[in-house]
């Protein structure tokens, strides 16, 4: 629930009272206003807020997000959107995000998204309000109808190759299309694909799996030029590829045995928190897990 506050915060030392509402920030657990540091340059009052999301303007002039002292964890205090949440790693981003403040969870099982379809996308995300903070796309396949992926050229097919970039290439860009209306232009605002190392060009020393890795290399190009366009009307929007480690999930549990992975929320954190630290210089980037670049 959302609260005025009087605290801290409006008596100067953070964001205004009105400033903290807009931003959508929570209390603390005990109802105090909370410090924090400055989204862009990490600097700010430091204080030790037991619970709860909090904004700090730093000398920037810009309210931002804080995060714990104890550093460990930083906090989105914002609206997000997670497109895929019926998926392993969607739905324990839904749920770290949930933790932290407002989030709206779209999925083909529940709500009937189909991304490769822009009716669907344009239909669903139509119908929300301006102002996501993070907009996640969680959407993906390896295997699809059955198939893939290819262990040589010889198994790639028309039908399996246009399968893979409508896809892993096709419904995320639509999802971006249809999502930069809801991003705000005055502040800081992300948007992240889950994408995969594999779709790396530069790291391919092993071959095979061709239409996953081309779509995902496609993706990673189709969000780099959205962030080169963005940036014109949004300064401020951040628009990433991730790569999200290798992850207990339904995507394709065969091909992972023998490989090391983590569970699905260990994974959402680890997004988040690199999410957390990207600003509008790294957007047009690929990232993994760790927050380390990936080439392309
Ligand atoms: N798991 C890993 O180790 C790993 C590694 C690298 C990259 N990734 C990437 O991470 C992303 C998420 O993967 P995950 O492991 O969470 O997989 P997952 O558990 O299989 O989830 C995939 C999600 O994508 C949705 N989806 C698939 N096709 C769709 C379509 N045409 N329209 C709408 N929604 C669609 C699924 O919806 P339904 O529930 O309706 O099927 C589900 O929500 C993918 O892009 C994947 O390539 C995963």
């Amino acid at each position: 629930m959302r609260r005025d506050y009087t605290g801290d915060l409006a008596e100067g030392k953070g964001v205004s009272a009105e400033e903290a509402v807009l931003g959508g920030i929570e209390p603390r657990s005990d109802g105090a206003a909370g410090r924090g540091f400055c989204i862009r340059c990490a600097q700010g009052e430091r204080a030790v807020p037991p619970a709860g999301i909090f904004l700090q303007k730093g000398r920037h002039g810009r309210a931002g997000m804080g995060r714990y002292l104890s550093g460990k964890v930083k906090e989105f205090g914002v609206r997000a959107l997670v497109v895929g949440a019926s998926g392993g790693i969607g739905a324990a981003l839904v749920a770290a995000l949930r933790e932290r403040g407002e989030v709206v969870g779209l999925s083909r099982r529940e709500h009937g998204l189909e991304v490769t379809e822009e009716a669907s996308v344009a239909g669903l995300l139509g119908a929300f309000e301006p102002g996501f903070d993070l907009v996640v796309v969680a959407t993906g396949a390896l295997v699809l109808d059955g198939v893939g992926p290819e262990k040589s050229l010889r198994a790639v097919t028309a039908e399996g190759l246009a399968r893979q970039f409508a896809v892993n290439a096709v419904g995320p860009a639509l999802v971006m299309k249809h999502a930069l209306r809801l991003m705000p232009r005055d502040r800081v605002s992300r948007l992240a694909v889950l994408s995969a190392r594999v779709g790396s060009i530069g790291d391919n020393g092993l071959g095979g799996w061709y239409g996953y890795r081309a779509a995902k290399a496609a993706l990673n190009q189709l969000v780099r030029t959205t962030a080169v366009e963005a940036r014109r009307t949004h300064p401020q929007s951040v628009f990433v590829a991730l790569h999200p480690g290798t992850v207990e999930t339904g995507l394709a549990p065969a091909l992972r045995a023998g490989h090391p992975a983590v569970p699905a929320e260990v994974a959402a954190g680890n997004l988040l928190r690199v999410l957390e630290g990207l600003g509008p210089e790294q957007s047009g980037g690929f990232f993994d897990w760790k927050g380390e670049v990936v080439p392309w």
